[in-house]
Formats: structure tokens, C-alpha cells, sequence
């Protein structure tokens, strides 16, 4: 199927793509100054000359778009046709030809920064604290070194992971922003360790071995919009400042979102922005939503606010993709037809995808992590493959 796209002239191809070479595709191109599609261009041009590709694995391709010239979808479907291929699998290989020529540029000579991710999205209940929790456990556990900042005043993802209580000396995160904190930021930070469950036996082993860290919420987070509002100077870029004395001890920083659009979301979307020599995607907002009509307003409301902060900041801000997140297609047509919608979105994409499972609940009832408390479970795998997609 081609569209036309009458502002530009080009048509837009359509056909699933592996998340991991969407993502390469997008690192190689951005390196040399040219976005996506123009590399797709470029690698079905090498591929319509190269008549004997070999086939390329396919499984787990999700939706995928960019711009061809003029009749280019039609010539790309006729070659797929032509050599008894599926436009998947055409596509695959003209990719996977184009990365094979392109290598990576930056790659072995930068050694990238921490990464900074965060999930975000003002919606209440979404899943932004179960999913920041499990992803930074994922992490841990792949070895690297992972810190969770409870950046909602409400706390549940201290409360969650029973880390109530502020640690002897430690300021809070919002002092550290004011430059108000007496003591280094790691005096605020907690490794997180196996918690007794009642009744259960503990999984065996030092599951993260020391890796998973959470910086918890303080009660003084309420205060937060108001404290910062007195700040002279310097105020659009405090939690850059507070969290980058800690930076150098961590691998990956998962900042679990705060429940509205205000100026702590500002902060926190600008905090995770590109900085120089950052490759494309290696940090930046990974955003859960659920299947319903109000995710989509409420989406595109983040994105108005993601799009007002780059601008006012001059920064780049890059949004790492969707968790659909309590898919249950059980729930009927209108539940089916909203997930096939954020399954078409291809700028940011679907990521990864969680049922809501009784696991899921009682780990969180529980107040136990989720990959402590049912470490097999298919959430706790579906968390373990993004987690090594997006650190990939
Ligand atoms: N996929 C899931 N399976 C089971 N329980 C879930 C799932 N996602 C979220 N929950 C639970 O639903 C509730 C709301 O999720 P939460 O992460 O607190 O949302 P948010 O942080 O966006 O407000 C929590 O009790 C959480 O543990
Ligand atoms: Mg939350």
C-alpha cells in the first residue's frame, strides 16, 4: 500500500522491521547526518543490485514506515514479487546489507555516558512505577549498574521496594536541586537487598548483587514546584546538576515519572536529553500507555510538553518508544482497534508490550520486586528483553 505524502512528494513504505535494526538504522544514519528514511533509500538501492541476498531472521518485526521516491513503493514491491520474497524479509535484507556497509562511526571511539532513561507520562496509573522498577531490575541483573530515582512525591516506588525511610544524613532529592543539600548525593542512595516475604521462601542467590540503587522520594517532593519557583538562577537545568555527582558510579539511571505535567516533568524530560556525542536513543523517555482513547490525548500532551521543552532549551530529547502496558484483547473490539493504532506509530514506536498479571499485582501488594518475587514470570522476561534492547 503506498501513500502519497503531498508535501514532499515521497510515498510512505510500510513493513515491519526488527526493533534491534530499526534502532541500528537509526544510530548509523543519525551518525552521518541523514535520518531513516533517506538510509532506507539508500539501502534499496544497493539491494535492487544486488540480485542473491542471503534471508535474514525476521522474528519479532514490528511496524515500520518511511519515505521512498515517487513509485518507489511500488518498485520495491514488484522486486519482493519478483524474487518470491515478503516485503519483511525484502526490507530485512536491504537493511541489514546497508548496516553491513555502513559501520558504526562512533561507536568504539566514544565511550558513552551513563544512560538516562525516563518513563514518563502524566497519565495516573499507566504503569510508569511498576515498569521503571522492573526495567532498572532487568538491568541489574544483565550486570550493570542501575540507579532508580523515586522522582513521584508520592513515593510508591520507595514504598513499593520498602524503602521508606530517608538514609541517616542524607538530604533529599529536591535540596540537592536548590543546592540547599549539605552532604554528597550519595549519602541520599540506598542498595537495594532481598526483602523477607511472609510465608515464601527468598529466591536464592544475591539476585542483583549489590547493582540496584534507588534514590527514595522525600516528603518534601510535595513542595517541589513551589521551592523551585523561588530559585533565581539556574533553575531549568537543577536536576542535571543535583544527579551528576553521581553519575560516574552508575551504568543506567531509570527515572520513575511524576504524575502531571508540571515543571518537574519539565526537568525531568530535560535531564534525560541527548547530550554531545550521546548516540541517537541512548537515553531518553520511554513512555507506557494503555489502549484506550485517553492515552492518546494524554500522549499527545507529553509530546506538546517534550516538543515546548527542546524548543525553550535548545536540546534533543529522544523518545525511546511505547510499552503498551494491561493489554488484554479479551476487553473487546474498540480495545483491539486502540492497540493496532499505537502499533502503527512508528516515530516513536511499540516497544514492548505487558499483560496485567497476578504476579504483576502481588509483587507490588506485596511490596517485594517483581524479579524477587516471581523471577520467571512472562512480565519479568518481557522487562528483560527491553532492558537488553535498550542497551543494546
Ligand atoms: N502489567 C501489570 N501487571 C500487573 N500489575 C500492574 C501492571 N502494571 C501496573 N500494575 C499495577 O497497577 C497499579 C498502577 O501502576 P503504577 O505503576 O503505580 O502506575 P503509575 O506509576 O503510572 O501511576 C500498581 O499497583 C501496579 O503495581
Ligand atoms: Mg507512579
Amino acid at each position: 500500500m503506498s501513500t502519497p505524502n503531498t508535501d514532499t512528494g515521497t510515498e510512505k513504505l510500510v513493513a515491519n522491521l526488527m526493533p534491534q535494526m530499526r534502532r541500528d538504522l537509526k544510530i548509523r544514519a543519525a551518525e552521518r547526518g541523514i535520518n531513516a528514511s533517506d538510509a532506507v533509500v539508500s539501502a534499496l538501492a544497493l539491494w535492487y543490485e544486488a540480485p542473491h541476498c542471503d534471508e535474514v531472521e525476521v522474528k519479532g518485526a514490528r511496524s515500520f514506515a518511511s519515505y521512498v521516491q515517487p513509485g518507489g513503493v511500488k518498485r520495491f514491491e514488484d522486486e519482493c514479487a519478483k524474487r518470491g520474497l515478503s516485503k519483511v524479509q525484502g526490507l530485512a535484507q536491504a537493511i541489514t546489507n546497508w548496516l553491513v556497509r555502513h559501520p558504526s562511526l562512533t561507536a568504539p571511539l566514544v565511550k558513552q555516558p551513563v544512560k538516562r532513561i525516563l518513563v514518563g507520562n502524566q497519565k495516573g496509573g499507566v504503569g510508569k512505577t511498576f515498569i521503571a522498577a522492573a526495567l532498572a531490575q532487568a538491568f541489574a541483573e544483565m550486570g550493570l549498574r542501575a540507579l532508580l530515582v523515586d522522582y513521584d512525591p508520592q513515593g510508591h516506588l520507595s514504598a513499593r521496594l520498602q524503602v521508606a525511610d530517608l538514609p541517616t544524613g542524607g538530604d533529599s532529592l529536591l535540596q540537592h536541586m536548590l543546592g540547599k543539600a549539605r552532604q554528597h548525593l550519595r549519602r541520599s542512595i540506598i542498595a537495594l537487598e532481598e526483602v523477607p516475604i511472609e510465608g515464601r521462601e527468598i529466591n536464592p542467590g544475591p539476585m542483583f548483587d549489590g547493582r540496584l540503587h534507588i534514590l527514595p522520594a522525600f516528603e518534601d517532593a510535595f513542595l517541589m514546584d513551589a521551592s523551585l519557583a523561588t530559585m533565581s538562577a539556574g533553575r531549568d537545568t537543577c536536576l542535571r546538576r543535583a544527579l551528576e555527582p553521581v553519575e560516574d558510579d552508575y551504568d543506567v539511571i531509570v527515572v520513575d515519572g511524576p504524575p502531571n505535567l508540571g515543571l518537574g516533568m519539565e526537568l525531568a524530560i530535560d535531564y534525560v536529553h541527548r547530550r554531545k556525542g550521546e548516540l541517537v536513543d541512548h537515553s531518553g523517555i520511554l513512555i507506557p500507555v494503555w489502549t484506550d482513547k485517553s492515552s492518546f490525548r494524554a500522549y499527545d500532551l507529553l509530546n506538546q510538553q517534550i516538543q515546548t521543552t527542546c524548543m525553550n532549551m535548545r536540546i534533543e530529547v529522544d523518545q525511546l518508544g511505547f510499552v503498551i502496558n494491561a493489554y488484554d484483547a479479551r476487553k473487546g473490539t474498540v480495545t483491539r482497534a486502540f492497540y493496532e493504532e499505537w502499533n502503527m506509530l512508528t516515530s516513536p514506536s511499540v516497544l514492548a508490550e505487558l499483560k496485567d498479571s497476578i504476579e504483576g499485582r502481588e509483587s507490588s501488594d506485596y511490596e517485594v520486586p517483581l524479579f524477587q518475587y516471581a523471577p520467571t514470570c512472562v512480565q519479568a522476561e518481557s522487562m528483560r528483553k527491553l532492558a537488553k534492547e535498550l542497551a543494546a
